[in-house]
């Protein structure tokens, strides 16, 4: 019996251990996303990158709160696309990506705000 227990418990563990990194998102695959115009539906032609190009300005944005609220505003006023359920895999792989960015220093010349 202690065999069948030591596979459950890894069984468990396993399961616990992805959905932890689902829950935390996967900032490359958020990354991919910034780039690209058709994310939520985007029908504008224009990414996330277009306006914050490489994150640009969005180093504070990991704190917000409602960020995904704010994700969604530039999605449906900027990208022109219907928006992304906020408990979507792509919006946690966007949030980790814009969480990411957190403690980058912005490139020489752009302004700190
Ligand atoms: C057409 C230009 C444009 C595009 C494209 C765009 N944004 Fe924005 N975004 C803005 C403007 C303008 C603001 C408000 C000014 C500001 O706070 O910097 C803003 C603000 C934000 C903020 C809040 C920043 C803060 O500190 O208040 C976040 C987060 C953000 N955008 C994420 C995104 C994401 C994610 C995408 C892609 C889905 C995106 N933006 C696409 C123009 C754009």
């Amino acid at each position: 019996m202690k065999c069948l227990r030591i596979a459950m418990l890894s069984m468990v563990s396993l399961v616990l251990i992805f959905s932890l990194a689902i829950a935390a998102g996967d900032a490359e695959k958020g990354k991919a996303l910034f780039k690209d115009p058709k994310f939520g539906g985007g029908t504008a032609g224009v990414s996330c990158n277009s306006c914050h190009p490489d994150g640009k300005g969005l180093e504070k944005a990991g704190d917000m709160k409602g960020l995904e609220k704010q994700v969604n505003a530039c999605v449906q006023n900027a990208l022109k696309g219907k928006g992304i359920d906020p408990k979507s895999a792509e919006m946690t792989d966007i949030l980790a990506y814009l969480k990411s960015l957190k403690g980058k220093t912005p490139a020489a010349g752009t302004p700190k705000k």
